[in-house]
């Protein structure tokens, strides 16, 4: 049911670095290819004035803060899209939700378990007024692995008994790299762990529509210390990160994630294999998904590559014709079309606040388990 509104909602983005700018591109292209409630672009935070205001007017932002305090009282802000580094997620996704605002906020859901349980409380009072919240796994709006879960919940693959997940990049692989806020524990909470073993884990509870239930796990830092702007600082994060896990239903998945992985960018794959077939997915080929059918005739059996472009594959109506294929950015604007159509519709987006605070459990528990020697935890013990 689509809700009838005296104004445009209006929007705001805070932020508008590496996601600041991916999400702006979203906003500024969603409402020309998805039947989406009218909103408008008003006003991109930032904290450098002049930075600000040139990134507003080249995304297409109508004005530009440097206080994102400014926009608590603001009647004409309706959704506040929170694209900042973790440690900030908390405390505005908190005060914008209690000031009536629907918010979205970047992947990993915070810092700490602390932080991540008080947004869930606060979102989930948020909601009793119909004030919705979100957090930005985006990879679930890929249209291959949209389809490989709905073949999976199917029962295309039969009963999963095995997941892979690895997730490489090597952009800390130059032990010459500077200190950033990635790279401190209390900035980003953890390392390749929360930046993308937070998506890997988020993928496998997605795609299996299933649930976590005990981890072993093992960190590493590869290059203990870096330059900063006052000379060698320790690193206290991880570089690379491994997993086992454990699922309610019985499958069990490996993820293996790292930022040192020299000659890997962003190398996101993930095979599923179940008893009656497998899936295999590769980020830089992502509008392909190999199938492969262990019911078929043998004589004929094999891996299938599905090419994901059909109109009836997941938001691929509203794109190109058929084998003109999508992009990388194209998942925020999926991101942004289910959040702006949950609001309209009243339904709770997905994945919730509490779905992220799940995924934190699961890197709670590996942080635990690298800690004793890799010894299995049970998820939510810690
Ligand atoms: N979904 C994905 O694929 C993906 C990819 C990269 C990062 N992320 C997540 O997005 C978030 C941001 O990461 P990023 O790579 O864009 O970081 P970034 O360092 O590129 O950008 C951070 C932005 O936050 C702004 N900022 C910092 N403090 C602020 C404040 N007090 N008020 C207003 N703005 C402030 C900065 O000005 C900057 O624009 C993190 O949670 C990160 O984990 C998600």
């Amino acid at each position: 049911m689509s809700r009838q509104r005296s104004r445009p909602l209006g929007v705001a983005t805070v932020g508008y670095a590496f996601m600041g700018k991916a999400h702006s591109q979203a906003w500024r292209s969603v409402a020309s290819y998805f039947d989406v409630p009218a909103f408008e672009r008003r006003v991109l935070v930032g904290r450098d004035a002049d930075a600000v205001t040139a990134a507003a007017a080249r995304y297409g932002w109508a004005d530009a803060v440097t206080d994102w305090r400014t926009l608590l009282d603001r009647d004409d802000i309706d959704i506040v899209d929170i694209c900042t580094p973790g440690w900030l997620h908390a405390e505005m996704a908190c005060a914008f939700l209690e000031a009536g605002k629907h918010v979205l906020v970047e992947k990993p859901l915070a810092n700490s378990m602390a932080e991540s349980a008080a947004m869930v409380t606060t979102a989930e009072q948020a909601a009793t007024r119909g004030v919705r919240s979100m957090v930005g796994f985006n990879y679930r709006r890929v249209p291959a692995l949209a389809l490989a879960r709905d073949l999976i919940a199917q029962g295309r693959l039969g009963v999963i008994r095995q997941v892979r997940v690895s997730y490489l990049q090597d952009w800390l692989a130059d032990a010459t790299a500077p200190m950033t806020w990635r790279l401190r524990k209390e900035t980003a909470g953890s390392g390749a762990l929360g930046d993308i073993a937070s998506h890997a884990v988020d993928q496998v509870q997605f795609l299996l529509g299933d649930t976590i239930t005990d981890v072993s796990g093992r960190l590493h830092t590869f290059v203990p210390t870096r330059d900063g702007a006052d000379g060698p600082e320790p690193v206290t994060v991880d570089d690379a990160a491994w997993a086992t896990l454990s699922l309610a239903g019985g499958a069990v998945a490996s993820v293996e994630v790292s930022r040192v992985a020299l000659g890997r960018k962003n190398a996101l794959t993930i095979e599923v294999y179940g008893s009656e077939g497998s899936l295999a997915f590769d980020l830089e080929r992502l509008n392909e998904l190999t199938f492969f059918d262990g019911t078929a005739s043998p004589a004929t059996q094999g891996s299938a590559r599905v090419l994901v472009t059909e109109p009836g594959h997941p938001y691929l109506d509203a794109w190109w014709p058929p084998g003109h294929t999508i992009g990388w950015e194209h998942t925020f604007t999926h991101q942004i079309r289910d959040f702006l159509t949950a609001i309209d519709s009243g339904v709770a987006p997905s994945p919730s606040f509490a779905e992220g605070l799940g995924v934190q459990r699961v890197l709670a528990a590996v942080q635990e388990s690298a800690a004793a020697k890799s010894s299995i935890v049970t998820v939510g013990s810690v």
